[in-house]
């Protein structure tokens, strides 16, 4: 296989750094983000094989960490193949919409929708350099319309955004051969999820996206490389 760089956002536990595992794993070179740098190595550090890991300082709110990152993966490979918008936060079940804090939906949304916006504008000219690029997000069935809850608020209306981004970058970057897709992980046993499946099936839902050939869907919505309804 060509040698494949990607990035995974927020990935120092969780689903983001067994993607970064499983990718690894597959001879992607990943650069594992962590907005703590500390953190970021402590997960390399138990990630095996390690040589085609690099840990990376990334927070998804500052542009100027972003920026940062992207120079790093510019001046060592020079582009960027993949790019899995992971970062995520505030499963806000203790509120519905009726009486959602818009202090932490500003919260919710500056991290799980404005987060892929900002890393994926910093990284696009990297991404442009590829000849097969791939974006996908990390959503939630949580931000399907067709299913919607009337909670967690915040959670929810971060994640229909997050696809929005999808939909919109899909239709931008379908000339350039890049596939943009959202992907549910499913009810998975993280911090967040504090219940559901092991960790490695919802990081391969994540990883079926970033695998997919020249000629699979864009502009999608998948769990376990199955259609969702929007
Ligand atoms: N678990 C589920 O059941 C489930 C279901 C559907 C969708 N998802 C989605 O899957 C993704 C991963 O979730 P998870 O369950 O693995 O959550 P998690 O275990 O809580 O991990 C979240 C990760 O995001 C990082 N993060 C938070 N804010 C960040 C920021 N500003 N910049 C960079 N990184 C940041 C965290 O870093 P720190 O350690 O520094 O906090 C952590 O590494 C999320 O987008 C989530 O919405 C999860």
């Amino acid at each position: 296989m060509e040698k494949r760089i990607a990035l995974v956002t927020g990935a120092n536990r969780g689903i983001g750094k067994e993607v970064v595992k499983q990718l690894a794993e597959l001879g992607y070179i990943v650069f594992l983000g962590s907005r703590d740098l500390e953190k970021g190595e402590e997960a390399v550090k138990k990630l095996i094989p390690q040589d085609n890991i690099f840990c990376i300082a990334l927070d998804v709110t500052n542009e100027e960490s972003i920026n940062k990152a992207k120079n790093i993966i510019e001046n060592k490979f020079g582009q960027l193949d993949v790019l899995v918008n992971n970062a995520g936060i505030l499963y806000d079940s203790w509120h519905d919409v009726s009486n959602a804090d818009l202090k932490t939906v500003r919260e919710a949304m500056d991290t799980n929708t404005y987060g892929p916006l900002r890393v994926t504008q910093a990284m696009l000219p990297l991404l442009l350099k590829s000849t097969r690029g791939r974006i996908v997000n990390v959503s939630s069935e949580a931000g399907s319309l067709a299913s919607m809850k009337a909670a967690p608020p915040a959670y929810n209306l971060s994640k229909v955004a997050l696809n929005g981004l999808t939909r919109m970058f899909a239709d931008l970057l379908r000339p350039k051969d890049i596939l943009v897709n959202s992907v549910c992980p499913g009810w998975t046993h993280t911090d967040m999820g504090g219940g559901g499946r092991p960790i490695p099936e919802g990081a391969k839902s994540v990883v079926w996206a970033v695998t997919i050939h020249d000629d699979g869907p864009t502009g999608g919505f998948f769990r376990d490389g199955k259609k969702l309804e929007w």
